[in-house]
């Protein structure tokens, strides 16, 4: 049966590509069930992305769940490979929430396994096949790496051994340290790795050294793999796999409308990224210098950060109030010294904390108050409120609000004070973690430039 290619979609190519590269390396399939009984993520909630599992009673009556993850199984279903490694791949549907979306999504990933005495040539071997099926989707392609809390003598990767020799190897050029990269350290112990596509705004590949996790799992093999996101591929245009982005020397900057932008502006300028069409009247939001090869947008100070983790910007100022709030999977590489505040709580002059009673919390910063009263063990109530928040005391709708203080002008003229500080709040300058890793000595400049080291 020959199938034409034309009616496959792009993730289905790439899923083919990659199980025939993966075959053709000696690693043998591994077909999986859907299902696993549910006590095997209860028992092991520090090795799963998020809490979230979705489950349902099987026939029997036993709580079952839809896999959210794919490694866990594979290191509590395989035998303990006493002699050599055994290799596998496997292409499978795991069930998340996702972040941006607060709701689950089924994400498709093609990996590898290499299970069994994993030393220093299987794990140069796993990381090149990881640059090798990047090769195979664009040539502008990059691996980060970094270390995370080693498993102990066992598992202790040498490091440094594996980085020399991939430097050696035939993909030197494409493998980088980034002690920066977050492994998820519950679950990798060992080296990490992320594989990363020019225009691709997240990492589409993740990988890593998981003896902690084998040993959990009662396993005395040691191993490591990958897994490529296939479902991050959707967009990727293979057939323009040649040609890298046209504006790969260009960068993009969101800035926050409003005052603060204008002084973060005049920080950039002074630094060397002028762009005077910007301080022009008008309504316009997109500028551009291309003499400077930057290119700015106006965006509304708390989707600064939006624009940055999904690639539309690659780098962007905004408030530390925001990156608390948010959580953007992005890089804080500077401060600025603006919009300099605090973040705190407040509350009448009168008001006495009854521990006895749940404290009633207004605010725009929801997680941020959730996160510092669960610091305390304090019980609370969000109220969230979308600005006015001083008012809400007085009112009788909060006890304390948790906001902003700047001058604490809007405080006193409310006869509220500041009952704890939670924070110091000032703009930093941020970047997509696939733009940094692409456009890096640009990106290093510019926040060195800019941040209040640099000045
Ligand atoms: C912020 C913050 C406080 C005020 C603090 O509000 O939420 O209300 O500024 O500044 P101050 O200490 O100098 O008085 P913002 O001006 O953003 O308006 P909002 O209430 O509509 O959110």
């Amino acid at each position: 049966m020959n199938i034409n290619d034309n009616v496959l979609q792009n993730n289905e190519k790439i899923i083919y590509a990659l199980r025939e590269l993966y075959a053709s390396r000696g690693y043998s399939r591994y077909a999986m069930s859907k299902f696993e009984e549910y006590d095997l993520y209860a028992k092991n909630k520090d090795f799963l992305v998020s809490d979230n599992v979705i489950t349902f009673t099987d026939t029997n009556g036993k709580l079952m769940a839809l896999k959210p993850d794919v490694t866990i199984s594979i290191a509590k279903n395989t035998r303990d490979i006493p002699e050599g490694v055994r290799r596998i791949y496997y292409s499978e549907t795991v069930y998340r929430v996702s972040k941006s979306t607060d709701s689950f999504r089924e994400i498709m990933q093609t990996g590898v396994e290499c299970l069994g005495d994993v030393g220093t040539e299987e794990m140069v071997g796993v990381i090149e096949l990881a640059a090798e099926s990047l090769s195979l989707l664009s040539d502008s392609y990059a691996i980060d790496l970094s270390t995370v809390a080693p498993a102990g003598p066992d598992g202790d990767e040498p490091f440094r051994e594996v980085l020399a020799r991939l430097k050696k190897g035939p993909y030197a050029d494409r493998f980088r340290v980034n002690p920066a990269l977050s492994g998820d350290e519950n679950y990798y112990s060992g080296i990490v790795f992320k594989g990363y596509l020019a225009g691709i705004p997240e990492a589409v590949l993740s990988g890593g050294r998981y003896d902690r996790l084998m040993r959990k799992l009662g396993r005395s093999s040691k191993a490591a793999g990958f897994a490529v996101y296939t479902d991050r591929l959707e967009r990727l245009d293979i057939a323009a796999k040649k040609d890298g982005p046209a504006d790969a020397d260009w960068i993009n900057i969101a800035l926050p409308k409003g005052r603060l932008g204008e002084q973060v502006y005049a920080i950039f300028a002074a630094a060397g990224y002028e762009c005077p069409a910007l301080l022009e009247p008008g309504r316009k939001l997109l500028f551009e210098n291309p003499a400077r090869k930057v290119r700015y947008f106006w965006v509304k100070p708390s989707d600064v950060a939006i624009y940055v983790e999904r690639g539309a910007a690659d780098v962007g100022v905004c408030g530390k109030d925001i990156l608390l709030e948010a959580e953007p999977d992005v890089y804080e590489l500077a401060d600025l010294g603006a919009g300099k505040c605090r973040m705190a709580i407040a509350g009448p002059k009168t008001y006495a904390d009854d521990a006895e009673t749940t404290l009633r919390v207004a605010t725009k910063f929801p997680n941020i108050a959730k996160t510092y009263y669960r610091s305390k063990g304090r019980a609370i109530d969000v109220i969230k409120l979308n600005g006015s928040i001083e008012i809400a005391p007085l009112l009788g709708l909060s006890d304390v609000i948790c906001d902003i203080v700047e001058t604490g002008k809007t405080l006193r003229e409310n006869d509220l004070e500041v009952k704890e500080e939670i924070a110091a709040i000032s703009a930093r300058f941020i970047a997509n973690k696939s733009a940094y890793t692409f456009k890096t000595d640009a990106i290093c400049r510019m926040a060195e430039a800019v941040g209040t080291t640099g000045r």
